[in-house]
């Protein structure tokens, strides 16, 4: 994948990657990219990262796996009349940008990319939409794309309390294309 800006890359992690400089501020989210990104993708295959390049620099990075949830676990309006068992989707379990690049435009570029990953799951797969499991303080970065805070049955998406569930359907990233 390559942006439309043509200066950053957006592709798969790649085995000699150098993740080793990058500070988000976070140290949880950097300690992840640094130590279990890569053998998550490589050697469990239970999440991919996509990592933003710029020049030589990873400016930031993506984490998604593929899931599943109950309709029930939807606000009414974006439940229509999906069936009552598992829906897939896919997941972001993790988003990051350097501190020296924040607030460049380049966590929407990301997220972007993993909206038109959902619409690829779509085609091939089946997806219903796109779930992250947002920070507190990230929370209107995804409401801003059209996220909205949503109640998972416990257990759903993993046991970790903290983080605040958000969903955006396939129907709502099609609409955003479109429009
Ligand atoms: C949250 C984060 C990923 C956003 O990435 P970014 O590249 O700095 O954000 P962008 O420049 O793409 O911002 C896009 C829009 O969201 C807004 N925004 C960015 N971060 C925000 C935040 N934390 N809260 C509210 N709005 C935010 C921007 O102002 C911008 O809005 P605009 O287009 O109206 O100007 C990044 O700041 C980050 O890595 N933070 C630390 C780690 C973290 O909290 N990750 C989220 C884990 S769930």
């Amino acid at each position: 994948m390559i942006s439309a800006e043509g200066e950053i890359r957006i592709h798969r992690l790649e085995s000699n990657d150098d993740c080793s400089g990058f500070r988000s501020g976070k140290i949880d989210l950097d300690c992840f990219f640094q130590r279990y990104a890569g053998q998550n993708q490589f050697r469990h295959h239970i999440g991919t990262t996509y990592v933003a390049i710029q020049g030589d620099c990873i400016t930031g990075f993506v984490t998604v796996s593929s899931g599943e949830m109950m309709a029930e676990e939807l606000p009414k309006p974006l439940r229509g009349r999906l069936p009552a068992y598992p829906l897939p989707i896919l997941r972001v379990a993790r988003l990051a940008v350097d501190e020296r690049f924040q607030g460049h435009g380049i966590g929407r570029l990301l997220l972007r990319a993993m909206l038109e990953l959902a619409l690829e799951m779509r085609d091939r797969v089946g997806c219903t939409g796109v779930v992250v499991d947002a920070k507190p303080d990230a929370v209107d970065f995804y409401s801003g794309l059209g996220f909205k805070v949503i109640e998972l049955v416990s257990g759903a998406l993993g046991d970790r309390p903290e983080p605040i569930a958000m969903f955006l359907s396939i129907r709502q990233i099609v609409a955003a294309r479109v429009g």
